[in-house]
């Protein structure tokens, strides 16, 4: 998926665009023909530009439109091309303009005429948004395939963790005990969504523009149905303005990559927290982090500092594209030449995001006594003395009076709640009976919230078995 360094493509002052300048009575400034080329970043389409020639061809001759002849000819053609692409020898220039010039150029200086033709009922409007929707699909299908090894890793981890206790925080304060696999299937659930929003996606990107032509169809009798079976669509656009001026699936692909990002930014804000030898609860392996160039006792967590960086990109390729379809007009407009950049950008990071992601899971060693000892600071079982409260028939507000007070004791006298004896705990409220301790306890605190969603162990074991069943499925 990852392309190759893009090759610099080269310029030849004398030879001009000859597949449009015939109408135009001087060469187009050298200046232009650089602002307006994107063959330095849409060669990476080129391997979809080909195979959607090859089935555009495939269909014109089954239509009649195209010989037997001048079939065998491009497909043996764009077969040579492919692989000196792949190859790394394919000269891509800027006079050619971009990918779907560049390669329908050399089509013809290897097989002549036969490679003139190709372009019939056909326009780069169709051929770009039909380029654009495979690649999409192709990152798609990587990207799933990345999440699921990325939920694959968090699941081993959490497995590994049911017992282990931490300080759950709101307001990044203690608040109430809860597991650490607990807290790492709260990532599970979040990355879940953003899989079946990919799939989603998917559906609406996996849809064949071509035979929009232009803008308004084409005059030759074309069998699009039969392009879409070639190139494993689900089907075809049913408009031929909107298949190709729209970018709307592109930019749902930036929203699903930006919350996508959004998610690995806020286990990484976690991540860098819990490294912090002030909270201490992780390692991460030296492979990960990095040191300072000045202070020499420094191990800085550089990987999840990097993705919460690269998350504003994210969301800023979104934006990009959002503001890019704004208020145009129908139906294609060269505008859209800059949808690829921060398509091609989103694509990428995701991609390098989730795939380091995935290996530093498995790099992360915890020190569970550092999570217990925090989660022992900060009062995180007093809900449960309040709900103990309540089962003794209080109210839950005077209940929860009674234990702020208890609270406010404790703190004065720089104790935790579970410090103080049943005789000074009586004193908010006489429902307070010597079982009353063990309300206090975290293990306790833990078993208790045994309902689905909950942090009990039994829970947390229940929601990492369907997990597994679901990736598995
Ligand atoms: N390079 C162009 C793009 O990316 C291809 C379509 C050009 N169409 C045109 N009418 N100029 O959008």
């Amino acid at each position: 998926m990852q392309p190759d360094k893009p090759q610099r493509a080269t310029h030849n002052a004398t030879s001009d665009n000859k597949t449009w300048s015939g109408r135009f009575s001087e060469p187009v400034a050298d200046l232009v023909k650089h602002y307006s080329a994107s063959v330095g970043f849409d060669q990476r389409l080129a391997e979809f530009d080909i195979q959607g020639s090859l089935a555009h061809a495939r269909m014109l001759h089954a239509c009649g439109v195209l010989s037997a002849e001048d079939l065998a000819d491009i497909e043996r053609g764009l077969g040579q091309i492919s692989e000196e692409i792949a190859g790394g020898v394919f000269q891509w220039s800027v006079e050619q303009e971009d990918v779907h010039l560049n390669i329908e150029h050399r089509l013809t200086e290897l097989v002549g005429d036969a490679g003139k033709r190709l372009h019939t009922g056909r326009s780069r409007n169709d051929q770009v948004a039909t380029d654009i929707r495979l690649y999409l699909r192709h990152a798609i299908d990587e990207i799933l395939r990345l999440l699921r090894s990325f939920q694959t890793n968090l699941l081993d981890l959490a497995e590994q963790h049911v017992d282990t206790l931490m300080p759950g925080f709101t307001h990044l304060q203690v608040a109430q005990p809860v597991s650490f696999a607990h807290h790492l299937m709260a990532y599970y659930e979040m990355t879940l969504r953003d899989a079946q929003r990919f799939i989603e996606c998917r559906a609406r990107v996996n849809l064949l523009p071509l035979g929009a032509a232009a803008l308004a169809g084409t005059t030759f009798p074309i069998d699009r149905e039969a392009v879409a079976r070639e190139l494993g669509f689900d089907g075809v656009c049913q408009n031929s303005l909107d298949a190709v001026s729209d970018r709307d699936f592109a930019i749902e692909f930036c929203a699903d990559a930006a919350l996508l990002m959004t998610h690995l930014s806020r286990l990484s804000e976690e991540l860098i927290l819990w490294m912090n030898p002030r909270f201490g609860f992780v390692r991460l392996a030296d492979r990960f982090c990095t040191g300072s160039s000045i202070m020499p006792q420094k191990k800085n967590p550089d990987v999840p500092e990097l993705v919460r960086g690269k998350t504003g990109r994210v969301n800023g390729n979104l934006v990009s594209l959002l503001t890019l379809m704004k208020a145009q007009p129908l139906a294609y407009n060269k505008d859209n030449q800059e949808d690829k950049e921060p398509l091609f950008d989103s694509v990428d990071t995701v991609v390098t995001s989730l795939r380091i992601y995935a290996d530093l899971l498995n790099g992360i060693e915890v020190d569970r006594d550092a999570m217990r000892a925090a989660a022992e600071e900060g009062f995180a079982t007093a809900t449960d003395l309040a709900d103990y409260l309540v089962r003794k028939g209080l109210p839950f507000r005077e209940a929860h009076e009674a234990v702020a007070r208890a609270v406010r004791l404790a703190a004065d006298k720089g104790v935790e709640l579970a410090d103080l004896s049943v005789e000074e705990l009586r004193e908010f409220s006489s429902l307070i009976d010597e079982d009353a301790p063990a309300q206090l306890s975290l293990d306790g605190a833990l078993a208790a919230r045994s309902h689905v969603g909950g942090t009990a162990a039994q829970q947390v074991k229940r929601a990492i078995k369907a997990a597994r069943e679901s990736l598995s499925g």
